[in-house]
């Protein structure tokens, strides 16, 4: 039987995503539409542990949908990762009555969720979590695609758009360092979408000289005299890769990192919209006691997963599309 749910915390934690404020309005909106109360807690689950919360209703929330950032605010919490930290969290949440907590968030942030969850209902306290994926770098695995992702796309391609203009204008070769520590999606997407000569990304090994020095030959031998690298941060540095093309090609790069300039600004309409659905989704399945999960999109449907299960998912990375820009650029190797 349906357990009627009273009251509900919301936060956001680890790397901050375009659209997490989207979610957080529609997390909001949509306790307050079921009748069931909501607290934000500020500065992820170190806002737990410290007890410091905002109470939130349907006009709290207004005029953020279009926000970057995160009005709750975001950390990584050493401190949750351990027993003694969550014991703490715990007895915020029995202080407030809470009784789920939507996180939004990563990987990290879904496992602490869980411990806290399991730990509560040792002491015989139901506390039931769910969780939404928001991350720009896509890899979250039980989720074909996580919020930010498009907004954070958007924003590298229109940055490697201008820098095209002047590496166009001098014959220049340029280094791009984009975001993704260990996930080559974003650095992938935004190679297609520039037509970049060559994409390094931690998911593949890198040859340099198979990667990056015949890519940019065969590219001047077609015609061209400007080339745009596009380094993924976990495939190496942007200023070491621009050192090496000058040292084997004798060009000059210039290198570029964007840096977290691709977790900012207003969220596009795709991650406003996931980031809607998933927030509504999200309280619907804790007012329907189908706690502890994740709300994922799969094939463009938005689901609930079980949480340790979708935990235990891998994605598989979408080599296909490397082909597809090798394909498609004039330093693949069919013009040799
Ligand atoms: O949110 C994920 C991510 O953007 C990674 O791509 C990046 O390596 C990392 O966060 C940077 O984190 P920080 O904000 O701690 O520098």
């Amino acid at each position: 039987m349906e357990k009627q749910i009273h009251r509900i915390g919301v936060l956001t934690s680890g790397g901050d995503a375009p659209g997490m404020n989207a979610a957080v309005r529609a997390v909001v909106r949509t306790a307050m539409d079921l009748g069931i109360g909501c607290v934000g807690i500020r500065r992820g689950w170190n806002g737990l542990i410290a007890s410091d919360f905002v109470q939130l209703d349907a006009t709290s929330v207004s005029h953020i949908i279009d926000k970057g950032g995160t009005v709750l605010y975001t950390a990584r919490s050493e401190e949750f990762m351990t027993e003694e930290g969550r014991a703490k969290a715990l007895s915020t949440c029995k202080l407030l009555g809470l009784e789920g907590i939507v996180a939004i968030g990563g990987d990290g942030t879904f496992r602490g969720a869980l411990a806290l969850s399991r730990q509560a209902a040792a002491s015989g306290y139901d506390l039931q979590v769910v969780g939404i994926p928001a991350t720009i770098d896509n890899d979250i695995g039980c989720s074909h695609y996580t919020i930010g992702f498009d907004t954070a796309c958007n924003t590298a391609v229109q940055c490697i758009d201008k820098l095209r203009d002047t590496m166009q204008s001098h014959e220049r070769c340029s280094v791009v360092e984009v975001m993704g520590r260990r996930a080559g999606h974003l650095a992938l997407y935004v190679g297609i979408s520039v037509g970049a000569t060559a994409v390094l990304i931690p998911e593949r090994d890198v040859d340099f000289d198979r990667d990056i020095v015949e890519k940019i030959r065969q590219a001047r031998l077609a015609g061209t005299t400007h080339y745009m690298v596009v380094v993924a941060e976990g495939a190496g540095s942007a200023a070491d890769i621009g050192k090496r093309i000058h040292d084997a090609l004798g060009l000059d790069p210039r290198v570029t990192v964007l840096g977290h300039i691709q977790r900012g600004g207003s969220p596009t309409a795709r991650d406003r919209e996931t980031a809607s659905r998933m927030g509504y989704m999200a309280v619907a399945a804790l007012a329907s006691s189908r706690g502890n999960c994740i709300i994922a999109t799969q094939d463009g449907r938005i689901v609930d997963l079980d949480m340790e299960e979708a935990l235990q998912m891998k994605k598989s990375f979408p080599m296909d599309r490397y082909q597809i820009l090798e394909a498609l650029t004039l330093s693949g190797s069919h013009r040799s």
